[in-house]
């Protein structure tokens, strides 16, 4: 071990840190896992209180007997824990639970569509495909731009709202960048937005399990509006993620899907809706995942996301101070130790292309990253400063070594051992490469 290992020995917390992987040469070793963005393992905690909790897990809103009921209130009353940890208002907002955070945005924008269809809806050229998509296949779309690193750029976000003269009704921001982890001024986006009469929703997928969002804020202006995230990036899997807004915006529009649970009556002729987020929460719902993600936050409360944020933040600097000294890197975010960001490194070796560096992490190492576009293509385009020519040519040779590029996104269990697991394995890659 070549650095002091903080207080909390957080690999205790989590599931699967000592399991094994096969090398391409055979040998079994620790697996690394360097793809928190994409998914991170769980918390033992959550795997033990699901356990626990499965004797007694039955019909939610369903039955009356006391497994039933003992489901249902644990249930409903988890809306409240989620409503804390993200500092929501709960007189004003209502906690709908969905499967992910790509469900979540969908369902927001069904809610606009029907309550705002000719409005012009602002994403932002660094966004997920996820709050992107949405909204180009429902309104007219305008993008903030990025500048030549990937931040975004704030004078092109008050630019496009003043000509848009009013019309911009929401505002689609990450909390986080996946690919380059630049956290965004989510509360200062807010009071621009307000100031021009839109709204805000923050994809929180990236920003929740790493940092704390504190939706109410002491100023009505910077507060966030809506709110989506998911819990298999938090250490919660089992397929839950959560949409926050105001309720009246809900109890407004009809729900983009309808059926069992969403309805207090319904006659030969008639629907009579419950109120939000049973409205917006059709089927039988999953309190499994509910377990899941009271029981991480739970955990992440008890470490606090200030302690996470400082851990994590040691081990990016750890892994970026070291990939900085390797030669034939290239970087694809600000370097710069004090820029706001979560645990996210972007990069490629010279003369590799991204799926070679990933598939040898993997068959050297053991070392798990994801490679790609991750998602957000123009994005990554930008990033890669990809002609348009390049662009529209790889738009229909899809069996063509398409660019990208190699992601390392760490969480809290990540060790600085890792890391240099890491550049030993990032060395020879380079090696070979030269020779
Ligand atoms: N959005 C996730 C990622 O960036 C899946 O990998």
């Amino acid at each position: 071990m070549s650095h002091s290992e903080t207080f909390y020995n957080y690999r205790e917390f989590i599931t699967g840190v000592d399991a094994k992987v096969p090398l391409k040469n055979g040998k079994l070793v620790p697996a690394i896992n360097f793809d928190n963005a994409a998914t991170t393992p769980p918390f033992s905690y959550v795997v033990e209180r699901l356990n626990s909790f499965l004797p007694y897990y039955s019909s939610i809103h369903r039955g009356t007997g006391f497994k039933s009921k003992l489901s249902s209130d644990a249930y409903e009353m988890s809306r409240d824990i989620i409503c804390n940890f993200v500092h929501c208002d709960p007189k004003k907002n209502t906690v709908i639970y969905v499967n992910n955070t790509t469900e979540a945005i969908n369902k927001l924008s069904y809610i606009f569509k029907n309550l705002y269809k000719d409005s012009i809806i602002l994403s932002t050229r660094m966004e997920h495909h996820s709050n992107d998509l949405p909204w180009r296949s429902k309104f007219k779309v305008d993008y903030v731009e990025v500048d030549e690193l990937g931040r975004l750029n704030l004078s092109d976000l008050k630019y496009k709202l003043k000509n848009h003269h009013g019309r911009v009704k929401l505002i689609c921001v990450t909390g986080a960048s996946n690919v380059t982890g630049y956290k965004n001024p989510i509360y200062k986006i807010a009071r621009i937005a307000h100031s021009y009469g839109a709204e805000i929703l923050v994809d929180g997928a990236q920003l929740v399990p790493h940092y704390p969002v504190y939706m109410k804020q002491k100023s009505e202006e910077e507060s966030i509006d809506y709110l989506a995230f998911s819990g298999h990036k938090m250490y919660a899997p089992f397929g839950i993620g959560v949409l926050i807004g105001p309720k009246n915006i809900f109890k407004s529009a009809d729900p983009e899907y309808s059926g069992g649970g969403t309805i207090q009556m319904v006659t030969d002729d008639d629907v009579i809706w419950d109120d939000p987020p049973g409205k917006n929460e059709p089927g039988t719902p999953n309190v499994l995942g509910v377990t899941a993600l009271v029981s991480s936050i739970k955990m992440l409360n008890k470490l606090s996301l200030n302690s996470i944020d400082k851990r994590e933040k040691d081990i990016y600097n750890y892994a970026l101070n070291k990939i900085l000294q390797l030669p034939d890197i290239t970087l694809y975010c600000d370097t710069d130790p004090n820029c706001d960001k979560v645990a996210i490194i972007p990069f490629n070796i010279k003369g590799v292309h991204h799926e070679t560096t990933a598939r040898l992490l993997s068959d050297l190492s053991g070392i798990s990253v994801r490679s790609g576009c991750f998602c957000a293509h123009p994005y990554v385009q930008r990033l890669l400063k990809l002609s348009p020519e390049e662009i529209n040519y790889f738009k229909t040779h899809f069996n063509s070594f398409r660019p990208g590029i190699v992601r390392l996104s760490f969480g809290l269990y990540n060790t600085y051992n890792e890391i240099d697991i890491l550049i030993d394995t990032l060395k020879k890659i380079i090696k070979n490469n030269c020779n």
